[in-house]
């Protein structure tokens, strides 16, 4: 077994590891030099695509994350409303679906039985589905109009990594070839979207080279009691997904909150001591969203927080109110969960492996929930 861990102390690890394999695997073959992508596996007829004037992502969990991150480059791309909704909630709301509707589904396994019965439920009523999937000729890609893998290899430990930060990247690309496909946005620009993403594998690379000060802060945290996350634009899915991992897998109450509504509830929470994971946007970012979840930062430390804030190589601002920062590459900001996400697994999976707990296999919890 443990060769199959690679060397690694768990699957997780080695999977926190595969990510840039996973990104770039994922990339693969899907875009020609010109700049423009090729999507043929996506067997939906482009006079159909080009008709859709609604998208709704439907998945469960961490793949819900992923799509909740899609949802803010699909949008901009695009200018295609796009809505992401738990698949358990969408089945029982009498939910709006017609034959412009896209079902962009996602999940890892392809045999969630809620996000089946949700893909099932549009396609009666006409909807275009497509499945984002890791696992071939599973049940929701073969109930689908089409599919678009990810290629992050088998995802053995039950949280899921690899598959998280492929099935961002397979909605981008779905994204991108959406607006292609309508004109959206100009060649050039798909080119240099396209470009970014396939310098990702390697700035993930970068963050999973230089862990220790990350790995040493976790073993030192195994006995907080809570720990909370905040997160905005797409740091905010960043934020939800850092703190599934440690519910999952180190059994601690955590919470992720969207930064703007920490004074409408959860800076009551904050007392001495408490800890703060803070997702910082880019600087380069626009609406001047970086000063503000700055100012996010200051104020629960106001109140005795202990700071821990992830932030762009070069964001200096951040330093002066942060007990620790981990600094991860330049990128476009849609493209910074790629790898904002990647500091919060591992240092969930560090947590968990401090309090001695099987990371790969948490209690109560499994890799495939088949049924409702
Ligand atoms: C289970 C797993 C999660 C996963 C979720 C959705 O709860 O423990 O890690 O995110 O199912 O799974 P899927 O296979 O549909 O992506």
């Amino acid at each position: 077994a443990s060769a199959e861990k690679g060397g690694f102390p768990s699957f997780m690890e080695k999977e926190i590891h595969d990510q840039p394999a996973a990104v770039h695997d994922t990339l693969l073959g899907r875009s020609d030099t010109r700049g423009r992508l090729i999507l043929d596996e996506l067997r939906i007829d482009p006079a159909e695509l080009k008709q859709v004037n609604k998208i709704i992502v439907l998945a469960c969990g961490t793949a819900a994350y992923a799509g909740m991150v899609a949802k803010y480059a699909i949008e901009n791309w695009c200018r295609i409303p796009t809505e992401v909704e738990l698949a358990h909630e969408f089945r029982y709301r009498d939910p709006i679906v017609d034959k412009n509707t896209l079902v962009v589904s996602i999940s890892q396994s392809g045999e969630t039985m809620d996000t089946l019965m949700a893909v099932r439920y549009a396609r009666e009523q006409g909807a275009k589905t497509v499945s984002i999937c890791n696992t071939n000729g599973s049940t929701i890609p073969r109930e689908s109009d089409a599919v678009l893998y990810t290629h992050a290899g088998p995802e053995i430990a039950v949280a899921s990594t690899k598959a998280f930060l492929a099935q961002i990247t397979a909605a981008y690309l779905l994204g991108l070839y959406l607006a292609q496909l309508r004109g959206n946005i100009f060649s050039g620009q798909i080119k240099d979207v396209l470009a970014d993403l396939n310098k990702i594998p390697e700035k993930i690379q970068r963050v999973l080279d230089t862990t220790g000060p990350l790995r040493e802060l976790a073993r030192s945290m195994k006995d907080e009691k809570s720990v909370l996350f905040l997160g905005r634009n797409v740091g905010y899915p960043v934020a939800l997904e850092g703190a599934l991992k440690l519910k999952e897998i180190a059994y601690l109450h955590a919470e992720g909150f969207a930064a703007g509504e920490l004074k409408h509830g959860p800076i009551a929470l904050i007392d001495e001591g408490q800890p703060v994971f803070v997702v910082v946007p880019s600087p380069r970012g626009r609406d001047s969203l970086h000063s503000k979840v700055v100012s996010n930062i200051q104020e629960v430390r106001a109140r005795g927080a202990r700071t821990l804030v992830i932030a762009e190589e070069g964001d200096e601002a951040v330093r002066e109110y942060a007990e620790h920062v981990v600094y991860v590459p330049e990128t476009p900001p849609l493209l910074m969960p790629l790898l904002t996400t990647v500091p919060l697994q591992i240092f969930a999976a560090e947590l968990a492996a401090a309090k001695g707990f099987d990371v790969d296999q948490p209690r109560n919890l499994a890799k495939s929930v088949t049924v409702e």
